[in-house]
């Protein structure tokens, strides 16, 4: 084990079983979008693994960019009030968007995030992420593309942080309690 895999309790899934369940979605993304020219909407900075990943796997051609969120108000997260701190580049009228993001939690990002897309004049707006934890859920989002559904645990690695820390991991795993008590 290296050293930031010492801090986990366990591994959820490694690189090749990620990389299997992204090939996989990127399988039925090929057919669902066939003759169509997707734009993939990566959310900063958990979704970078997973944009980097899945749109090298995709054999069409599919436009990338980027957006950066942040929660309002009491410091934690999931007031669901959600600050755009980078915004698109690109015009959405028209496009059919794919929401790459790493994982739903409560839900309440997405939420907003695909409200405000659907705003934009959009064709489509769909959702792949790659985790999602039912048990932690605030408000329903409906996603069209999920990897694995998850315990409701601290999650890190393939993007996801603890203190930004992590992120670099390979697989996803749990974070020993040791690391954030
Ligand atoms: C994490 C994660 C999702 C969001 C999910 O991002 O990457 O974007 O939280 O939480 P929710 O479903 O409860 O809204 P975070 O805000 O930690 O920023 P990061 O991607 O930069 O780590
Ligand atoms: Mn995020
Ligand atoms: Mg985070």
């Amino acid at each position: 084990l290296s050293d930031i895999e010492s801090d986990l309790t366990s591994v959820l899934y490694t690189e090749e079983q990620i990389h299997a369940k992204i090939a996989e979605v990127a399988r039925q993304v090929e057919v669902d979008y066939e003759g169509r020219d997707p734009l993939l909407v990566g959310v900063l900075k958990g979704a970078v693994m997973v944009m980097a990943d899945f749109s090298r796997e995709l054999k069409m051609s599919a436009a990338m960019d980027w957006m950066a969120v942040s929660s309002y108000g009491s410091g934690t997260k999931s007031s669901g009030v959600v600050r755009i701190l980078k915004d698109l580049d690109t015009d959405l009228h028209g496009r059919d968007v794919i929401i790459v993001e790493d994982i739903i939690d409560s839900g309440l990002t997405l939420s907003w995030l695909l409200d405000n897309l659907r705003t934009r004049g959009a064709a489509s707006v769909e959702i792949f992420a790659l985790l999602r934890k039912p048990e932690a859920a605030k408000v329903q989002v409906d996603v069209k593309y999920v990897g694995f559904e998850i315990p409701n645990d601290f999650v890190v690695g393939y993007g996801l942080d603890f203190d930004e820390r992590y992120r670099n991991l390979r697989g996803v795993g749990v974070l020993a309690p040791h690391v954030y008590s």
